[in-house]
């Protein structure tokens, strides 16, 4: 099962792609998760996306297509994946197409994640991530067992960089620009459903349950 998550940030994407890949037994690829391991280690693709997300744009295509196709190309992926943050324009999904064609498959769904704009601010502020493992956890809706701590590993948690509300209001004018058409893109491939992201994180999944069939 090949599954594209989409929605602006904020909308718990990554909350839901994870339980997904948990429940499927798939992996979870999230664009944004493989750029913060980068900054975190250093790396020169780290340095480059660095400089975009602090501001709240999006890394050049090119620096993101190829390693999300190398990526999907590897042996666990064979039975399908989640997406998650990936494709963000058109120009990527058309290059995701294009590399999927070339291997026979194809996108199964791509669920849309709709939060309005009004939530999103509030869902940032209070989100919180684990220094060492990267588990998102936010102060009011999924709170840690012991505060300020990773339930998964003992780790510290922090606010991310980009979610000061000033990052996240150029992050959604950004989404509205640049990610938003890919709605169309996918209800055009047959491919789209929407899920309501407004609702307790363990209604959501029940949603998508019900989408993906089981
Ligand atoms: P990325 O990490 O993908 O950020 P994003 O899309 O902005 O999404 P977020 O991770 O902020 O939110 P989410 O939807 O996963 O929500 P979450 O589940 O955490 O990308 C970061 C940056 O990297 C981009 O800005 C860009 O610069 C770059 N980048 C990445 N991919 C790229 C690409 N393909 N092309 C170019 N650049 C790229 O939930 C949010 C909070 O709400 C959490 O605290 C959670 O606990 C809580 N929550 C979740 N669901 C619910 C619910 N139902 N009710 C209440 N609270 C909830
Ligand atoms: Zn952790």
């Amino acid at each position: 099962m090949k599954i594209i998550m989409l929605g602006a940030p904020g909308a718990g994407k990554g909350t839901q792609a994870k339980k997904i890949a948990a429940r499927y037994e798939v992996p979870h690829i999230s664009t944004g998760d493989i750029f913060r391991a980068n900054i975190k280690n250093g790396t020169e693709l780290g340095q480059k996306a660095k400089t975009y997300m602090d501001q709240g744009l999006l890394v050049p295509d090119e620096l993101v297509v190829d390693l999300v196709v190398d990526r999907v190309n590897q042996e666990d992926c064979a039975s399908g994946y989640v997406l998650d943050g990936f494709p963000r324009t058109i120009p990527q999904a058309e290059a995701l197409d294009k590399a999927l064609a070339e291997l026979g498959q194809k996108i199964d769904y791509a669920i849309n994640v709709e939060v309005p704009d009004e939530n999103i601010i509030r869902r940032m502020s209070g989100r919180r991530a684990c220094v060492d493992c990267g588990a998102t956890y936010h102060m009011e809706y999924a709170p840690t067992k012991v505060e300020g701590t990773c339930d998964n590993c003992g780790g510290s948690l922090i606010l991310r960089d980009d979610d000061k509300p000033e990052t996240v209001e150029k992050r959604l004018g950004v989404y509205h620009e640049q990610t938003q058409p890919l709605i169309k893109y996918y209800t055009s491939a047959g491919v789209l459903r929407e899920v309501d992201g407004t609702i307790d994180i363990e209604d959501v999944f029940s949603e998508i349950v019900k989408i993906l069939g089981e």
